[in-house]
């Protein structure tokens, strides 16, 4: 058996800006805003007419998008921790609420709004998915945590 080791780059996500996208219902995105791009590292037009699914990271189970695309279709909206996959391989951490776009009173997309999430519950949800994925598709992975903020100071110290 041979053991293989990745480090990916975790992208903080700045908490005074929205992180929007909306998508047509299929799931196909129609409109990123500036943010969205970032903190993706894409050009929006590089994401307008591709899969949401684009930005999905495999940390994420099945089920939490089964749920999600559930209650969307219920017409309610959906709210959790999502961690996404960044053009570059790395990943950032949201809070997103989707939901139905209703124009004249029907339905005519869906949408997405996303904040930061705070340490403690990426690392609560990271331990909560690498379970729901242990238990649903049998694939295990260890992911460790690596603290930016610790990074940060220890590389200022050293500057120092
Ligand atoms: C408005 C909206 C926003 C979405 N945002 C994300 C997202 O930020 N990250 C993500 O992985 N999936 C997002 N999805 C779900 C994807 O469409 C897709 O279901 C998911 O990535 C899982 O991929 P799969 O359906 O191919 O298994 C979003 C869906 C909708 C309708």
């Amino acid at each position: 058996m041979e053991t293989t080791f990745d480090m990916f780059i975790e992208t903080e996500v700045p908490e005074d800006e929205l992180i929007v996208s909306r998508t047509d219902f299929s799931g196909k995105i129609t409109y990123v805003n500036e943010t969205f791009a970032e903190i993706s590292g894409y050009r929006p037009e590089e994401l307008i007419g591709k899969p949401h699914n684009v930005i999905r990271h495999p940390d994420m189970p099945k089920s939490a998008f089964a749920d999600m695309w559930a209650t969307l279709k219920r017409g309610e909206v959906w709210e959790g921790y999502v961690k996404n996959l960044r053009k570059d391989k790395g990943y950032y951490w949201v809070y997103a609420r989707m939901s139905t776009v209703i124009k004249d009173g029907k339905p005519v997309e869906y949408k997405s709004v996303r904040e930061p999430a705070s340490r403690e519950k990426k690392i609560e949800m990271q331990n909560l998915y690498d379970k729901m994925r242990a238990e649903e598709e049998g694939q295990i992975r260890i992911v460790l945590y690596v603290d930016n903020d610790k990074l940060d100071a220890a590389a200022a110290l050293e500057k120092a």
